[in-house]
Formats: structure tokens, C-alpha cells, sequence
């Protein structure tokens, strides 16, 4: 009984601990693998189908609230979103590094 609750306690903190460090790429991977936004698992030259790949399942910057929309014609996705740096439910990039 006493060993149960250990155990449930340790998977609990554990699942506490990977979701709170996971980044946005490791989020994507558990989909579909690294295939989830690279052609065969391999990051391309010039980042096009990457690119492609965010917009096929979010679709474009004027589909999502604010900050998105603003920048609509301006910058990819990628400008602000560090996908292997950035934590799941954290706000990628503030905005005085560019305005
Ligand atoms: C959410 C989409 C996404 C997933 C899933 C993803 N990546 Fe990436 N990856 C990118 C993007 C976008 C870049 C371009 C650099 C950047 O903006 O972070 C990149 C860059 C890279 C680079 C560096 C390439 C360079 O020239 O610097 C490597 C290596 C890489 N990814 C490997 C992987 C591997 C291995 C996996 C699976 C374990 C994976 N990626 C999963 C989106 C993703
Ligand atoms: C100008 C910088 C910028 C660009 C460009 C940008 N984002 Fe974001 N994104 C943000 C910020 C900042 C947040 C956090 C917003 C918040 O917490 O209210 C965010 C949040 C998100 C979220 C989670 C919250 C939500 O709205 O669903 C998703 C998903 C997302 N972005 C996807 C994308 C995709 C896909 C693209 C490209 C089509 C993109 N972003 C381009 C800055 C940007
Ligand atoms: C196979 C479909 C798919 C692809 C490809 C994809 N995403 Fe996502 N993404 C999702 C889903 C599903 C979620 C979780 C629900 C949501 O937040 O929209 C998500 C969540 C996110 C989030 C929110 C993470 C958080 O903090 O909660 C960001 C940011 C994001 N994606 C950016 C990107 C970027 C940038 C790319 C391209 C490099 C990309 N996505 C490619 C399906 C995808
Ligand atoms: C990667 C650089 C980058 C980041 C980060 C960024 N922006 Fe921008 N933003 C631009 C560029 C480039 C333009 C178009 C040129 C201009 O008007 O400054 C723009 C335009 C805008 C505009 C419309 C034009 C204007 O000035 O009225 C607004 C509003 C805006 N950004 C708000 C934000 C907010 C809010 C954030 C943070 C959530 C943010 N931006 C983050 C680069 C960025």
C-alpha cells in the first residue's frame, strides 16, 4: 500500500517534471516522429518545408489571435518560434528584441 503511493507520488513528479522542461519540438515529435514537420526526419537546406508544415496544420498568421495577425506578410513562423528551445506554454520571443 505504502509502496503504491511511493510509486504513484514518483510517476506523478516525474510527468510533472518532463512536461514542465518538454520543448515545442519534443511536443511535435510524439505525433508523427521528427516527420511531423521534416521531409523524411531531416532538416532541409532552406527550411521551405518546415515552414510548409507549420502553416498545413495551424494555418496562416491571420488564423491565430495576437501577436499573429500583425505580422501577416512580414515573418514566418519560425521568426519567433525556437521550436527545439522554446517550453511548451511558454511565450516564445518578448517583443522589444525587434520593435
Ligand atoms: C515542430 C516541428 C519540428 C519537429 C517535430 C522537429 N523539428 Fe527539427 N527543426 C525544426 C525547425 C523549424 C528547424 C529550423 C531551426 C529552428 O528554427 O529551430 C529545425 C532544425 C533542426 C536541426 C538543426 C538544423 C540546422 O541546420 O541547424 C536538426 C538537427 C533537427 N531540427 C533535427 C530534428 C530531429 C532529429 C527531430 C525529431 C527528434 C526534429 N528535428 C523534430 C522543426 C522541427
Ligand atoms: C511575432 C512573433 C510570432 C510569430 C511570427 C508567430 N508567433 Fe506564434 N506566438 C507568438 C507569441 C508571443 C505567442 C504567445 C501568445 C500568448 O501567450 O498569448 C505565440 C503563441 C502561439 C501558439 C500557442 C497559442 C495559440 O495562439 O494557439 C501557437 C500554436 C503558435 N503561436 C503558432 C504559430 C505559428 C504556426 C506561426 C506561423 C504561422 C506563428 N505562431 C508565428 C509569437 C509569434
Ligand atoms: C502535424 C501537425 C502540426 C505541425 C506540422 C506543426 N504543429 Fe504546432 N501544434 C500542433 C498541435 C496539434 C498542437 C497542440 C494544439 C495547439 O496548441 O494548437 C501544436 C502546438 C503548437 C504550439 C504551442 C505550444 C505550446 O506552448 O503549447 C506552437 C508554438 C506550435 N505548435 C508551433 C508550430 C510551428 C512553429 C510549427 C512548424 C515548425 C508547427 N507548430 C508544426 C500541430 C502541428
Ligand atoms: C522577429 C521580430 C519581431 C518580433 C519578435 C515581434 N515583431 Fe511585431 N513586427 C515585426 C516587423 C518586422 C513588423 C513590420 C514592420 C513594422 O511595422 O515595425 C512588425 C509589425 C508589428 C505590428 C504592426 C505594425 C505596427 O507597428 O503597428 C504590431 C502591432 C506588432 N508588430 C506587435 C508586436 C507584438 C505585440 C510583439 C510581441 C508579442 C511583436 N510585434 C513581436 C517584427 C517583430
Amino acid at each position: 500500500m505504502f509502496k503504491q503511493l511511493l510509486i504513484a507520488l514518483f510517476g506523478a513528479s516525474m510527468a510533472f517534471g518532463v512536461a514542465a522542461a518538454e520543448v515545442v519540438s519534443d511536443m511535435h515529435t510524439d505525433m508523427s516522429g521528427c516527420e511531423t514537420c521534416h521531409a523524411d526526419g531531416m532538416p532541409s537546406d532552406d527550411g521551405a518545408h518546415e515552414a510548409a508544415s507549420c502553416l498545413d496544420c495551424h494555418g496562416g498568421l491571420t488564423d491565430m489571435g495576437t501577436p499573429h495577425p500583425e505580422h501577416d506578410g512580414m515573418l514566418e513562423c519560425t521568426d519567433c518560434h525556437n521550436v527545439h528551445e522554446d517550453e511548451v506554454g511558454q511565450a516564445p520571443a518578448t517583443c522589444d528584441n525587434c520593435h
